[in-house]
């Protein structure tokens, strides 16, 4: 460590020295005139002579203190040497040569410094960010302190410089300092404390010793802000594993110690890992856990408690703890243990009736079977867990319900315009029937809807229904009439149970309008053809019956087509022809007279008793005339003076006591629209006394057949005008009438 330094002056007397060695006495000292030299090296002062060959030499200081040192003295040179030096040798040495020639004398003086080691820095305690810190900078065994400069730098930043000018009242080695307190911050993390020393142990101009001590600046954070994190409770249950982190601010970085407080109140360390995993707890793992962040600036814990319970076993149902079951229907009640073994079971209803239901049990698992479902199975059903010395229940209520079919939508009658109908929705085998609701809609609008909340409660299946009356029209065709029916189990947590069902509607339109056609007339030639043609409106198309109406017969059905036609007619098939329009609405009925007229034919003209009477004799006159209807019959006697119509009964002319006047020619004329025909007959009357009755003839005119004919057809026109009015008329009714 000791570095020995000499520093030597006076160069050029060296080398005068060397040129000038055989000149005349003289003495030398060397190093010239000063030497600056460390306490503690080894320093030798050399003092020789030139032009003397045997000198003498003696050492001495300028105050004649004790030299301190060593002389050897060997021919013409003296070496005083000096080891090791020390504040004795702080002098001024004089060198005397001694020769027969004289006497020569030389000073040297020695100055001494000490500066051996390296400032030191301390600090006062651990530079805490935030906390006040002392820096001590320390030069040991300095000397001569006066020539001491001192600095002290943090980075590249100044924080105090010194010069020790105060004067020195001993020779001594001393160890000086420069002292600084700062506050370090953040920004001081990674900075550098510098400490210079500058020793001036020479002149001004000339460069001093210099020392230089740097350390780095260990800023420190104390552990703050100690946080625990627990994944996933700090609320566990036996069994359960549990992972905690801690985590703690500070600089370094504090080092993280798990411990766990016992029941004296001490803490036994149990990690030094900021995760702490604790598996399979047991209850006596509760407790309170301390994380303690530490780091050389200090310490910082905070805790958690851990509640280890004990493990429950917890029992589920299926499908719920309410389900509403469709009478008939299979149903599955479940439940299910978790967190038990070996459980034992058994089920009941809570009013401890028949079960009704097929048990069995599995593992952690017992399902009780209803199947079918039937009214003795509407009860709470308990299922009862046994696990240990532990017992849960729960509950399973089930509730019953019947909604199996759509409802039926039936109508009273067939639907036709303008007549009232009922329409009823039934809903069949419905159960609980308080809750249900039918509605009857047309199209979208409700008519009419009815719930059976008023209904006695009673445990059977019902058929429930909902009426209405309505009148259709023919604007309802193709409507859709809806029934629907919702059974409100909503209390069940279930959607309402709906079914509904739907009809189009079609409405009928009972036949009327009847009309009939006759072509070219109803009055006829025999011989002649006719097309009687029928309608009738109605929906739907009414179809068209054609019948004729016979006297105390039933009446004849003669065609299903719309016109009947008869070729080459009859007198026969004169009457009454009906036509019928018929559809599943109903009928309606026109009818029409068919008249055929015949020429007048076959007439006869008798005479009774005879042709050949005797005066005074009764003679019936008589004209028939076949079966022509409606032909009139005149009975006329002839003359020359002009005929005379006879008044007859019946086509028979009486003559009560003939006369003679009677004979003659009698004629019969049977005449109608058609044509007419004649027959004569002569009557001879033979004379005889006392015959002298007057008759007086009259005109007389009748019908031939049927004097009942013209009223027959008066009857006939007022029954066709009412069946008008109406638009239709019963045939039987409209036949009695006129018989
Ligand atoms: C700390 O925990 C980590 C991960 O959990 C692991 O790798 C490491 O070995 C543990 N150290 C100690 C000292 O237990
Ligand atoms: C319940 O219904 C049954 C069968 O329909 C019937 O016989 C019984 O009288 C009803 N009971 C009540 C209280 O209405
Ligand atoms: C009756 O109808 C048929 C067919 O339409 C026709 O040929 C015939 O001439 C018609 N007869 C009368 C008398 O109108
Ligand atoms: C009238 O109906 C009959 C059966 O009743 C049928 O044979 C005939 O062809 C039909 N005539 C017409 C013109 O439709």
């Amino acid at each position: 460590m000791h570095r020995k330094m000499v520093v030597i002056f006076g160069a050029s007397n060296i080398l005068w020295m060397v040129f000038a060695a055989s000149q005349a006495f003289k003495i030398e000292i060397f190093p010239e005139s000063k030497i600056i030299a460390q306490i503690g090296d080894t320093v030798s002062l050399t003092c020789s002579t030139t032009g003397c060959e045997f000198p003498t030499f003696s050492w001495r200081t300028q105050i004649d203190s004790p030299l301190n040192a060593k002389v050897r003295s060997e021919g013409t040179s003296s070496t005083l040497t000096m080891d090791p030096v020390g504040f004795g040798n702080e002098h001024s040495y004089l060198c005397t040569a001694t020769c027969p020639s004289g006497k020569q004398e030389k000073e040297i003086k020695v100055e001494i410094y000490s500066f051996p080691e390296d400032p030191e820095i301390r600090l006062s305690g651990l530079p805490e960010v935030g906390k006040p810190v002392t820096v001590t900078c320390l030069v040991p065994n300095v000397y001569p302190f006066d020539r001491l400069e001192m600095h002290l730098l943090k980075g590249d930043h100044l924080m105090k410089s010194h010069e020790f000018l105060d004067p020195m009242d001993k020779q001594s080695l001393e160890t000086k300092s420069l002292e600084v307190t700062f506050t370090p911050t953040n920004e001081d993390i990674g900075k550098t404390l510098v400490c210079q020393a500058k020793l001036h142990v020479y002149e001004i101009d000339v460069k001093p010793k210099e020392r230089e001590t740097t350390k780095k600046l260990e800023v420190y954070i104390s552990p703050k802000n100690t946080v625990i994190s627990v994944n996933p409770s700090t609320r566990l249950q036996e069994g359960d594993s549990v992972t905690m982190t801690c985590f703690s601010e500070g600089l370094p970085a504090p080092q993280i110690l798990w411990s766990k407080t016992l029941d004296n109140g001490n803490l036994q360390v149990i990690s030094e890992n900021a995760t702490l995993t604790l598996i399979a707890m047991r209850m006596e793992d509760s407790g309170i856990y301390v994380c303690e962040g530490v780091n050389l600036a200090g310490r910082d814990r905070t805790q958690v408690e851990l509640i280890v319970q004990e493990k429950l076993f917890t029992v589920e149902v299926s499908p719920g703890p309410r389900i509403a079951a469709q009478i008939g229907d299979s149903v599955v009640l479940t439940c299910r243990v978790m967190g038990c073994e070996s459980p034992s079971f058994s089920w009941r209803t809570q009013i401890d009736s028949p079960l009704s239901g097929k048990v069995r049990s599995e593992g952690t698992t017992s399902m009780l079977t209803l199947s079918p479902v039937s009214f003795e199975n509407e009860h709470s059903y308990l299922c009862i867990v046994t696990c240990g010395r532990k017992k849960l229940e729960k509950e399973i209520k089930v509730d019953l319900y019947s909604f199996p079919r759509d409802p039926e939508i039936e109508m009273s009658d067939l639907l036709v315009d303008g007549n009232s109908v009922t329409v009823s929705c039934k809903v069949p085998d419905v159960y609980p029937f308080d809750r249900l609701e039918i509605e009857l809609l047309k199209g979208e609008s409700i008519m009419k809807n009815k719930n059976f909340l008023d209904d006695e409660d009673n445990k059977s299946l019902e058929t429930k229904s909902l009426e209405m009356v309505f009148i259709p029209s023919t604007e309802d065709t193709g409507k859709v009439l809806v029934c629907q029916a919702k059974l409100h189990i909503d209390e069940m947590e279930f959607e309402p149970k709906q079914r509904q069902s739907t009809q189009t509607l079609y409405v009928n339109v009972a036949p009327r309008d009847t009309t009939i056609l006759v072509s070219p007339s109803s009055i006829l030639e025999e011989g002649s053809s006719v097309n009687m043609t029928c309608s009738s409106s109605g929906l739907p198309a009414p179809k068209i019956l054609w019948w004729r109406l016979q006297n105390d017969r039933d009446p004849q059905l003669l065609s299903e087509n719309t016109t009947l036609t008869l070729i080459s007619t009859k007198i026969e098939d004169s009457g009454i022809y009906v036509c019928e329009g018929i559809n599943q609405a109903g009928t309606s009925r026109k009818e029409v007279e068919l008249i055929i007229q015949v020429a007048p034919k076959d007439i006869q003209l008798t005479a009774f008793p005879s042709e050949s009477v005797k005066e005074g004799d009764t003679v019936i006159i008589s004209c028939t005339c076949g079966n022509v209807p409606q032909t009139w019959i005149i009975l006329k006697k002839k003359a020359k003076t002009g005929d005379t119509v006879l008044k007859s009964t019946d086509g028979a002319y009486t003559i009560h006591k003939a006369q003679l006047e009677d004979a003659g020619v009698y004629e019969c004329e049977s005449k109608n629209e058609v044509g007419l025909q004649l027959r004569s007959i002569t009557l001879d009357v033979k004379g005889r006394e006392n015959n002298k009755d007057y008759f007086s003839p009259e005109l007389l005119v009748l019908y031939c057949a049927s004097s009942l004919i013209i009223p027959a057809i008066g009857m006939i026109i007022y029954f066709a005008r009412k069946a008008n009015m109406k638009g239709s008329y019963s045939l039987v009714e409209a036949q009695k009438s006129k018989v």
